[in-house]
């Protein structure tokens, strides 16, 4: 029996080879588990998938069939087919098997309006077993996210059989088809780059593969196609794109993995306005393709790092609630209170953030929010409950105020934290004094907890932002020299290239980082296109020109062939995908991830590879105290 041409409408995603050139079903069934209905009562079947679960009440037997796109109830009945029947009797959870018979229409009050086929069931007439199964180590049907996420990640395989996991992988292929749809109508190629090159610097540690065939040689694994798009603008391709593999040994968290997917993307001849409009509009679309939320903000905001830093003290905030932070530190400046003036006068800062309806929040909850932001670098947290009304001058009387440390402030003091931080009776002030970075870090933080522990984040939608005006180059303290902020490829503003060597910290880079709902999902810039200016701000780096030779003389030389003016930007597919899945963890939309530490539980990677394999690399082991020196 050929496949109906109805069904090419749910299998041309993935462009199966549904019918053979004459015509004929080589297919082991002729319907998904997701597709039928009423239409089809009395067509005779053949289903093949999973059982999903199987409900036997002796003489009939209830048999749940679960293929990629949905469930079908197959029903077996003793008087029918006793052959089937004892089959029947033997599935287990997860048996692969094939069932052909009738499409019936349910009894009455047997539909499952959950199931799109809830109103039809299979009468089995033959069963097959294709192949039988162990009892999975948990169930595919329940809810797994209550299990164990190494015992998921071990048997990966499984895992993925759940509608939720698998919904992810399926958005994920939706979203990458419509990027390349979108790219392509807009004159990009796709094109691809070597997995087995050399260091980059993006900041992170490199992966590297020993080379065989050249004793002592390494290669590194990319950590981004950077280098490489640019030459591709050398070389006059002038849209680019790729879904690029990119490897980064650095410390992983829910949104890190040492090796993630970029959208990679480099133009000719733009600015910076040139690649946020057309990644701008290419999210736009994407969303509505994918995510019920709608987008909270269009055109996005843009915020320039040095407002993102003052008013979120993240440059990746999640606009998605107000709290903004507020700055009171000239108001303290000269404050009997110490923890206030010594901070002012030491360069720091003290700066808050309300929380509202907090006021009468019960102490335990305080002590909770002041060990939360002592995990930052803070030493305390100072906090003031609005309780009643403020009058405009004169003493503030004692109960329109709840805090252990209102009497060490005067009347203006509080009434400029009050008017700064726009609270209101019942709201509850919290304020830290610090130096800028701790006072940043563990403000960011508090203004997240409040708004998960407050239930002020708006959960239905999609809060873009773009942040512009980046630092060219940070001061490491460590390292005692200035580094990149994004990496040193990146342009300084035209206007600030004067300032390169007298006031480095000034420089503001033509950088942009695209972030939603507070993670950053990309970044990018106009890129130095100049030897000159190459040199000029590897020489910034204390990078000799040596050092510049040896490690991008290709990028160098090839810049003195005629380099257009170029910049990109590359989005993380794995965050990007995680928020649209609504997932906390990018390690949900990843077929095979890795654990925090790096490992795969399913392959069991990273492993030891035996000595003649180490002979061939030229490797000679050094004992493992020794590791990380
Ligand atoms: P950047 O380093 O900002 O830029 O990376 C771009 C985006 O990639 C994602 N990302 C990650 N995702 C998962 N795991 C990781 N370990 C990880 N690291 C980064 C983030 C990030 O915003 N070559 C430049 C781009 C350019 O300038 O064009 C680059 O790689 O979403």
């Amino acid at each position: 029996m050929g496949i109906a041409l109805h069904n090419r409408a749910i299998y041309n995603d993935l462009n199966y080879p549904l019918v053979s050139s004459n015509g004929d079903s080589f297919m082991l069934k002729t319907h998904t588990c997701g597709e039928l209905t009423l239409e089809h009562v009395g067509q005779h079947v053949t289903l093949a998938g999973w059982v999903n679960r199987r409900r036997d009440h002796g003489g009939l037997i209830f048999v749940d069939l679960r293929d990629r796109f949905g469930i079908t109830q197959v029903t077996i009945d003793s008087d029918a087919t006793a052959e089937a029947h004892d089959v029947a009797g033997q599935l287990r959870s997860e048996y692969v098997v094939q069932v052909s018979g009738d499409v019936r229409k349910r009894p009455p009050g047997f539909e499952n309006p959950n199931l799109a086929t809830g109103a039809v069931e299979v009468i089995a007439e033959e069963i097959k077993i294709l192949s039988p199964a162990r009892t999975p180590p948990f169930y595919i049907s329940g809810n797994a996210d209550d299990v164990e996420e190494a015992l998921r990640l071990k048997y990966r395989y499984l895992d993925l059989r759940r509608p939720r996991m698998l919904a992810n992988l399926v958005l994920r292929h939706r979203m990458v088809r419509m990027i390349r749809e979108y790219l392509s109508a807009r004159d990009f190629l796709e094109i691809e780059t070597p997995i087995l090159l050399k260091s980059t610097p993006e900041g992170a540690r490199d992966f590297v593969v020993p080379s065989r065939m050249h004793a002592h040689r390494f290669y590194a694994l990319p950590q981004s196609p950077q280098q490489l798009k640019q030459l591709f603008m050398v070389a006059g391709i002038e849209r680019y794109f790729q879904i690029a593999r990119c490897f980064r040994d650095e410390d992983l968290r829910a949104d890190r993995q040492p090796e993630f997917t970029q959208l990679d993307l480099e133009m000719s001849f733009v600015e910076a306005e040139d690649v946020r409009a057309l990644i701008e509009e290419m999210l736009i679309e994407l969303s509505g393709e994918i995510s019920p939320k709608r987008i909270q903000q269009v055109p996005f905001p843009v915020l320039t790092y040095a407002e993102a830093m003052e008013r979120y003290g993240v440059d990746r905030p999640d606009l998605r609630f107000g709290q903004t932070l507020f700055d009171v530190t000239e108001d303290v400046r000269h404050s009997e209170f110490a923890v206030f003036r010594n901070a002012a006068a030491s360069g720091g800062q003290v700066k808050g953030v309300v929380y509202p309806g907090g006021a009468d929040l019960p102490r335990r909850e305080i002590d909770e929010l002041t060990d939360f932001v002592k995990q930052y670098g803070a030493k305390g947290l100072v906090w003031i409950g609005v309780t009643g009304e403020i009058p405009a001058n004169g003493p503030i009387p004692a109960e329109a105020l709840r805090s252990q440390t209102a009497k060490f402030l005067s009347a203006d003091e509080l009434r400029a934290m009050i008017s700064r931080s726009q609270a209101n009776t019942g709201d509850l002030i919290l304020l830290v004094a610090a130096d800028p970075g701790v006072t940043a870090q563990s403000l960011s933080n508090l203004r997240l907890e409040i708004g998960r522990r407050a239930g002020l984040i708006d959960q239905n939608v999609l809060a873009y932002c773009w942040i512009t005006d980046f630092p060219l180059l940070e001061y490491d303290d460590e390292l005692q020299r200035w580094q990149a902020v994004h990496h040193p490829f990146t342009s300084a503003r035209d206007e600030d290239w004067s300032l390169l060597e007298s006031d480095p910290g000034a420089v503001h880079a033509k950088a942009y980082d695209v972030v939603l709902n507070g993670w950053e999902i990309g970044g990018g810039s106009i890129r130095i296109h100049r030897t000159d200016l190459q040199y000029r701000l590897f020489r910034t780096l204390q990078i000799s020109e040596e050092e510049a030779e040896a490690q991008f003389g290709h990028l160098l030389e090839a810049f003195q062939y005629g380099a257009p003016p170029h910049g990109g930007i590359a989005l993380g597919i794995d965050r990007m995908a995680a928020i649209y899945a609504e997932t906390p963890s990018i390690r949900d939309v990843i077929a095979f991830p890795k654990t925090a530490a790096g490992t795969d539980l399913m392959v069991n990677a990273p492993s030891p590879v035996t000595e003649a394999q180490l002979r061939e690399l030229h490797i000679m082991l050094r004992p493992e105290k020794d590791g990380g020196d």
